[in-house]
């Protein structure tokens, strides 16, 4: 006759496990979640504003480099921002002179420098050369499907950077770099791009992108 009744109350108890054990397992997900939280989601483009004091040495006020040695960084995608730091701290992109900046920086700081410059305007440098340089690397960059990864202008996405309006020597250095296999942190896109690009080629699609805003 006790049968049924010491079922249920064993029953009721494993019940009760499985509901604590439950619990732990949205608590844990919740804290994986808030280690998880994308970039951006946490990061302070005012925080990034202090922190940044140290790179406008070289990347000019807000990032609007006009020294053909160092990018220009406002207006650029966040992420991208973000993954380059990653890279240099890392040693998987290097440069003597960017390296040593970013081998002490946090994650922290580098989401919240990332956010900063991401959220400044950029100033064009309009690169003057003559219009047929202009028109070659346009034609060029459409035979390439450049704007298949850049956007539209490259106007860049997420990972995927913004190019218009960089410096016209950075862009040359970088596909020079890329062609060279100096810099290999592209997963091998760049790289492909680049290897049948002649100089000419790649002087003249600098003009081109450098004069798109
Ligand atoms: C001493 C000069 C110098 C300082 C200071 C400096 N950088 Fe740089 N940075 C460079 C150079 C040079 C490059 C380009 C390297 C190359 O040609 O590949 C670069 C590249 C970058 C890039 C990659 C841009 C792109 O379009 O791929 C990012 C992002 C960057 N720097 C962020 C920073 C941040 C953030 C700081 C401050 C913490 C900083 N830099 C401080 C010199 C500097
Ligand atoms: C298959 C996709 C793809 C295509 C096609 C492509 N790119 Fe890129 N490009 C990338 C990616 C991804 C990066 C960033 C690599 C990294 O993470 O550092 C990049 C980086 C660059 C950079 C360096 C930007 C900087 O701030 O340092 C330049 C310049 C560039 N691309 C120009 C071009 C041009 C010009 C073409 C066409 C001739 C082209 N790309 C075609 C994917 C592509």
């Amino acid at each position: 006759m006790r049968g049924p009744a010491l079922r249920g109350a064993r029953e009721t108890r494993r019940a009760a496990r499985r509901a604590v054990r439950g619990a732990w397992a949205v608590l844990l997900c919740g804290w994986f979640a808030a280690a998880w939280l994308p970039s951006g989601a946490r990061a302070d483009a005012e925080a990034g504003k202090a922190k940044a004091q140290v790179c406008v040495a070289c990347h000019g006020p807000m990032g609007n480099s006009t020294n053909p040695d160092y990018p220009i960084l406002a207006g650029q995608t966040a992420r991208y921002l973000y993954l380059e730091l990653k890279d240099f701290k890392e040693g998987r992109r290097s440069d003597p002179r960017m390296s040593p900046m970013a081998a002490n920086l946090s994650r922290e700081d580098m989401q919240d420098l990332a956010d900063y410059f991401a959220a400044q305007k950029l100033v064009p440098v309009p690169y003057k050369t003559d219009g047929a340089s202009i028109e070659a690397g346009r034609k060029k960059s459409a035979e390439v499907l450049c704007t298949m990864c850049h956007l539209g202008g490259f106007a860049g996405q997420n990972e995927i950077p913004r190019v218009s309006g960089q410096l016209y020597p950075y862009i040359v250095k970088q596909l020079q770099d890329f062609r060279s296999h100096t810099r290999t942190n592209d997963a091998g896109n760049m790289a492909s791009v680049t290897r049948n690009l002649s100089d000419d080629d790649i002087h003249n699609l600098a003009a081109y992108i450098n004069n798109l805003q």
